[in-house]
C-alpha cells in the first residue's frame, strides 16, 4: 500500500530551478490496486514514479510503501527495497537485446543470488503466464514490440514485487499490443499487486480503478 505526504520535489536552483512535484498528498485504498497517473508532458508523472520507487530522492515529505518510510532508507537500504518490493517497466523497454527471453527474465534472480535450478524454475512460471513459452530461447531482437513489453513484464515480476511500476508502456506499441498490454496489467493487479501507470493516453487510464491528473507537479483532480 501506498500512501504519500507533502511530497515534493525539486530539481536545479536559482534560474534553473523546476518544482517537478509541488507538495503530493494521497493515500491509496484497500480497492485500489490499479493507479493510473495522467497528466501533459512534464507535469511530474515520471518523477512521482521515480520517487515511489525509490529510484529517485524526494526533497521534502514522506512516501510509505508497505509501511517502510522509504525516504528515510540508506542508499543500502533503498537497493534492498527496491530489489524486493518493486517491478518496474518502461516505454523504451531496456532489454538486454542479445540475450534470449530466458536470459532476460532470469536476470534479476541472478543478480539476487538464486541458484540456475530455481531461476529457471521461476523465470519459465512468469514466461509461461505472459504467453511466450514458444519464445524462450529466442533473442530478445527478434520479438516484436508486445512481446517485448510482455518479456518486460515477466521480469518485473520474476521476484514477485508488491508493486508494479510502469511508465508510459504502452508508449511505443500500436494499439492492439498496446491494449494486450493493459489487460495484462489490469490482470496483474486483480492478482493482489499493486499497479501503478503513468500514461497520457486516457483511454488506457480508464481500465485503472483511480486516476490521479497531475498539472505542472499538483494534483488537479
Ligand atoms: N533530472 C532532472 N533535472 C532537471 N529537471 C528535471 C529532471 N527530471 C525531470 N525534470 C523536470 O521536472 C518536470 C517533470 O518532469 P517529468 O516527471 O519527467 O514529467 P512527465 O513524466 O510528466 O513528462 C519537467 O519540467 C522536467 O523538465
Ligand atoms: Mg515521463
Amino acid at each position: 500500500m501506498i500512501k504519500i505526504e507533502n511530497l515534493s520535489k525539486v530539481y536545479g536552483e536559482g534560474e534553473n530551478k523546476v518544482i517537478a512535484l509541488d507538495n503530493i498528498s494521497f493515500e491509496q485504498k484497500e480497492q485500489e490496486k490499479f493507479i493510473a497517473i495522467i497528466g501533459k508532458s512534464g507535469s511530474g508523472k515520471s518523477t512521482l514514479l521515480n520517487i515511489i520507487g525509490a529510484l529517485e530522492k524526494a526533497t521534502f515529505g514522506d512516501v510509505q510503501i508497505d509501511s517502510v518510510n522509504i525516504l528515510a532508507l540508506n542508499e543500502k537500504e533503498r537497493a534492498v527495497f527496491r530489489s524486493k518490493k518493486i517491478g518496474y517497466i518502461f516505454q523504451a523497454f531496456y532489454l538486454e537485446s542479445e540475450f534470449s527471453v530466458l536470459e532476460n527474465v532470469e536476470l534479476p534472480l541472478l543478480i539476487a543470488g538464486v541458484n540456475k535450478k530455481d531461476r529457471e524454475i521461476k523465470a519459465k512460471e512468469y514466461i509461461t503466464k505472459l504467453g511466450l513459452e514458444s519464445k524462450i530461447y529466442e533473442k530478445v531482437k527478434n520479438l516484436s514490440g508486445g512481446q517485448k513489453q510482455r518479456v518486460a513484464i515477466a521480469r518485473a515480476l520474476v521476484k514477485e514485487p508488491s508493486v508494479l511500476l510502469a511508465d508510459e508502456p504502452t508508449g511505443n506499441l500500436d494499439s492492439t499490443n498496446g491494449q494486450e498490454v493493459m489487460q495484462i496489467l489490469k490482470k496483474i493487479a486483480e492478482s493482489g499487486r499493486t499497479v501503478l501507470l503513468v500514461t497520457h493516453n486516457i483511454q488506457d487510464a480508464q481500465i485503472a480503478d483511480k486516476i490521479i491528473e497531475l498539472q505542472d507537479g499538483k494534483i488537479s483532480n
